[in-house]
């Protein structure tokens, strides 16, 4: 299907972090590949001018860009606009329709909170800003269940769903969408990749730094909120997914769905929740605070292809590495060489910081005892500069009208109704070590057999 590009894109929030931190790289990597020339509207309150939000882009560029690049940046700057002014204020969004010029089909980027999404939303259907556009917001989406339907209905009710982008980075990122692309174009691993074959799966998002100054936002989210509501959900999604009967947006997101749907709500039994010891001296974090900077948890797919098969899922903050990685382990085989215990095969599949696909094998030991040594086939890469940063992806195909790599309304509802009631429970938090992989209590609790597998990371 042919859809229209966007051709203006609108951003809220212009002087805030986001904008500093993802957005302008990506803008600035758009123009180096060709892939804007539409005007660029950014929106805040701030009392600056467009020179101010020019200066800022710039530093933002040498920040977290590795660089300004002359050309696209003054691109760049030839299509950047600057509106100041209040939400509350209709007036903020007529100077926004006559920034807009001739544009009929605008991208509207909302990196602000989701508690402004209503009054500027109804802002800009007065304003006739919405008609034949998108709207572009990001994760999280919704605190639980019930803010993330409310949330939909305020989108809904001026857009229709296949104008609403909802991004969650973690789909942008190449080596999670290689995943359904890798899976899907061999003919291997479909030949064990089920209840049959499979034992357990498990993965890893571990990072080896704290929350990084943003205190006051990780005290209200947590980690199940921050990265396993969404980005560990879509990479669960898409080792379990089937295979998609075409390659359209909603037939790859309708598999997706059904995956979730086919997971009960996980239990207060099957998670371990732990925070960092000084986490509550971080700025912005309750002295008492009983929010999670780590989650271990086991969650079963039950659908025909994983019914019994459990999918551990373990993230935190001031782990000893930085590594996003899925084990997964495969039933023992039958005894042959009774000296041999062979430990189990494993598909590893790493997503950061290298992107590896590797088998986990059990050949004959150098010593010819027949007690088997582990060996891995293994094909890995350290991915390129000029390889696409998933912001860029997202924008892009945001602004391309190409739906597939963006969260929808089902989508998002059937994964906060997995966590929802467990983030109610108040269950314990226990304190771990930073730079241990999370407290002692998951090994107890939500550990796979075999145990967790820790990455290890070269330099
Ligand atoms: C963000 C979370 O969505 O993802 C952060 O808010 C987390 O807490 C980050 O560090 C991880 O993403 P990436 O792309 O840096 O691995």
């Amino acid at each position: 299907m042919n859809v229209p590009h966007s051709d203006a894109l609108v951003f809220f929030g212009a002087t805030g972090d986001l904008a500093y931190k993802k957005i302008f790289p990506s803008l600035q990597a758009m123009l180096k590949h060709g892939h804007l020339n539409v005007p660029v509207i950014g929106v805040a309150k701030a009392g600056w001018n467009v020179d101010q939000l020019r200066a800022r882009a710039r530093d933002s560029l040498e920040k977290h860009s590795g660089g300004v690049d002359a050309a696209a940046f003054e691109k760049l700057c030839g299509l950047l606009r600057y509106v100041d002014g209040d939400y509350k204020d209709a007036a903020t969004f007529q100077s926004i329709r006559k920034e807009m010029g001739p544009a009929q089909r605008p991208a509207h980027y909302l990196a602000i909170p989701p508690a402004l999404f209503e009054l500027v939303v109804e802002q800009l259907a007065k304003a006739d800003c919405t008609n034949g556009a998108r709207v572009i917001v990001e994760k999280p989406f919704g605190h639980d269940l019930s803010s993330a339907q409310e949330l939909n209905r305020i989108l809904l009710s001026t857009f229709d769903e296949e104008a609403i982008f909802r991004i969650d980075h973690y789909l942008g990122k190449r080596p999670v969408h290689n995943m359904v692309f890798f899976r899907f174009e061999n003919a291997l691993l479909e030949s064990f990749w089920n209840r049959n074959q499979i034992e357990s799966v498990q993965i890893t998002m571990a990072e080896n730094f704290g929350v990084q100054g943003r205190g006051a936002f990780y005290d209200q989210t947590g980690t199940i909120r921050d990265v396993v509501q969404n980005h560990l959900f879509q990479v669960l999604v898409n080792l379990a997914m089937e295979p998609p009967v075409r390659t359209d947006s909603e037939t790859i997101r309708d598999e997706k769905v059904k995956v979730l749907k086919a997971i009960p709500p996980l239990e207060a039994k099957n998670l371990v929740r732990g925070q960092f010891r000084d986490y509550r001296k971080e700025h912005g974090v309750a002295p008492d605070s009983k929010v999670e900077t780590f989650a271990a948890l086991q969650l079963n797919v039950d659908s025909w292809r994983w019914q019994g098969v459990p999918f551990y899922i373990r993230a935190g903050k001031s782990l000893p590495v930085t590594c996003t990685e899925i084990v997964v382990r495969l039933r023992r085989p039958p005894t042959v060489f009774p000296s041999c215990s062979p430990a189990q095969n494993y598909f590893r599949f790493r997503i950061s910081p290298d992107v590896t696909a590797a088998f986990g094998l059990t050949v004959m030991d150098p010593e010819e005892k027949m007690i088997g040594e582990q060996v891995e086939l293994l094909a890995s890469r350290h991915p390129g500069a000029e390889e696409m940063d998933a912001y860029e992806r997202v924008l892009g195909d945001a602004m391309a009208g190409d739906a597939t790599l963006f969260a929808r309304e089902d989508y998002v509802e059937e994964a906060w109704r997995i966590v929802d009631p467990v983030l109610k429970a108040g269950t314990p938090v226990y304190e771990y070590e930073p730079g241990t992989w999370g407290p002692r209590e998951v090994d107890q609790k939500v550990a796979p057999p075999g145990g967790w597998q820790n990455p290890t990371v070269t330099s």
